[in-house]
């Protein structure tokens, strides 16, 4: 026998603030375990002059069954729908019983999900969200994120509130840390919190780094801090909504992990490549060689300031009309390991694996379109304003002189001016 889970995908058209069907999703699991996810665009989507494809790798926009049995039956793009783990912590806390399965995961959480699409068991969308929490409710928001990293109880008026507030923390975003998504000044921010055990200032020194890699001439996401009971909340501007008269635009949105075809697991790991995000990145954007510039100058962002986090899930592209971008850098935090010989990024940099290191990061310029010329001049360019400007900005964020002093040896660490990097 076998088992099958279905709903349909909904997606907000560009330009749209409302949701349409775009088709139905299914996965059905063989009693040995394997299980094959379906996909078909529907009839009615396809005729409308506004559709567009879910993904610009797996799922084209044509007629006919998509079959997947990568991922336990998840597509990409359906995949980066899906809460992570912060997400998947708050689901199974509100429904007290963590035996769910993929599919479970997809259903639930609010309306607040990364990206355009949406999922549910009717054929017609629901309404979209039309009430956000706003920065003031984050006290609470933030008192209800402290009980769940805790696991303890959490005190509120009503049991039915409990559940609302619950859900509202940020549990369709994807990522580890904890969040919610809040109104401000009519748009809809990323809100980060602090965790009990950070051993520095998470929020302002993440402010700091999006300032920093700004300075170095690459595109960034909008941040901010606001304190809160005094405790300081990152705030970073969603660039996967745009307010409109009616509602909020929906831009696509989907990860490296995608573009790479590949997954968390550590067999894939190998496949976490900026040389072969690079290659995708050359066939899926409008921009190419501006797209792959700005990819180079964050890799060589990232080695600079040992942000070893920098995972495929930490990088997307973006679709705000028919077309894909690069998006904003998001989720920059340096990472002061005691090593001072190698570094290792979280994706191959170069011939010499994920080595953070100038020589490696030169190694594949043209894969990038760049000449070495201009490769080294850019990563030159990066070394310099981080050095010159790393202590200022990240004063100028708040950080205090302890985490500065904690954080420090992130910058610019020995081994990534080695030469004949092995
Ligand atoms: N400014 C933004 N606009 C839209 N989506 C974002 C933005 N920043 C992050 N995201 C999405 O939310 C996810 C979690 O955010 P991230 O900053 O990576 O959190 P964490 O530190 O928990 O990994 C990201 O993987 C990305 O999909
Ligand atoms: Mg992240």
């Amino acid at each position: 026998m076998t088992s099958e889970r279905e709903c349909y995908v909904y997606i907000v058209p560009p330009g749209a603030t409302e949701f349409v069907t775009a088709g139905r999703f299914s996965v059905s699991s063989t009693p040995d375990g394997e299980a094959v996810g379906e996909f078909v665009y529907g009839r009615h989507y396809l005729e409308r002059d506004d559709a567009v494809e879910l993904d610009p790798v797996e799922l084209r926009l044509r007629r006919g069954l998509y079959e997947t049995a990568r991922m336990d039956g998840l597509f990409g793009a359906i995949r980066d729908s899906m809460p992570d783990f912060w997400g998947r912590r708050i689901i199974e806390r509100n429904i007290g019983h963590p035996q769910l399965e993929e599919f479970d995961y997809l259903m639930q959480g609010p309306d607040d999900r990364a990206g355009a699409l949406g999922f549910g068991l009717n054929v017609e969308p629901p309404a979209p969200l039309r009430s956000f929490n706003r920065t003031l409710d984050l006290e609470r928001l933030q008192a209800t994120a402290d009980a769940v990293i805790n696991d303890m109880p959490i005190i509120a008026d009503s049991a039915a509130r409990q559940v609302e507030e619950l859900m509202l923390l940020g549990t369709s975003m994807g990522g580890a840390r904890p969040k919610t998504v809040v109104k401000r000044d009519q748009d809809l921010w990323l809100a980060k919190f602090t965790r009990y055990d950070d051993r520095w200032n998470h929020p302002r020194v993440e402010h700091g780094l999006l300032k920093l890699a700004q300075a170095c001439g690459l595109t960034v996401a909008d941040s901010d801090i606001t304190t809160v009971a005094g405790r300081d909340v990152l705030l970073v501007r969603r660039f996967d909504r745009d307010r409109a008269e009616d509602g909020y635009r929906r831009h696509r949105m989907v990860s490296a992990l995608t573009l790479l075809r590949s997954d968390d697991s550590a067999a894939a790991r190998a496949d976490w490549s900026y040389i072969l995000l690079a290659d995708e990145i050359r066939r899926v954007s409008a921009e190419p060689t501006a797209d792959l510039h700005e990819l180079f100058g964050r890799m060589c962002f990232n080695a600079a300031v040992s942000n070893l986090d920098d995972h495929p899930r930490n990088h997307a592209v973006l679709a705000k009309k028919r077309d894909w971008r690069l998006s904003p850098a998001f989720d920059l935090t340096p990472t002061p390991v005691i090593a001072i010989d190698r570094r290792d990024l979280a994706m191959t940099c170069g011939l010499f694996g994920r080595y953070a290191n100038r020589e490696n990061l030169l190694s594949e310029h043209g894969r990038f379109l760049l000449s070495e010329k201009k490769a080294t001049a850019v990563v030159d360019g990066i070394v310099e304003t981080v050095r010159a400007e790393w202590q200022s900005t990240m004063r100028g964020a708040g950080v205090s002189d302890a985490d500065r002093k904690a954080i420090a040896g992130a910058f610019l660490y020995d081994g990534f001016f080695y030469e004949k990097a092995v």
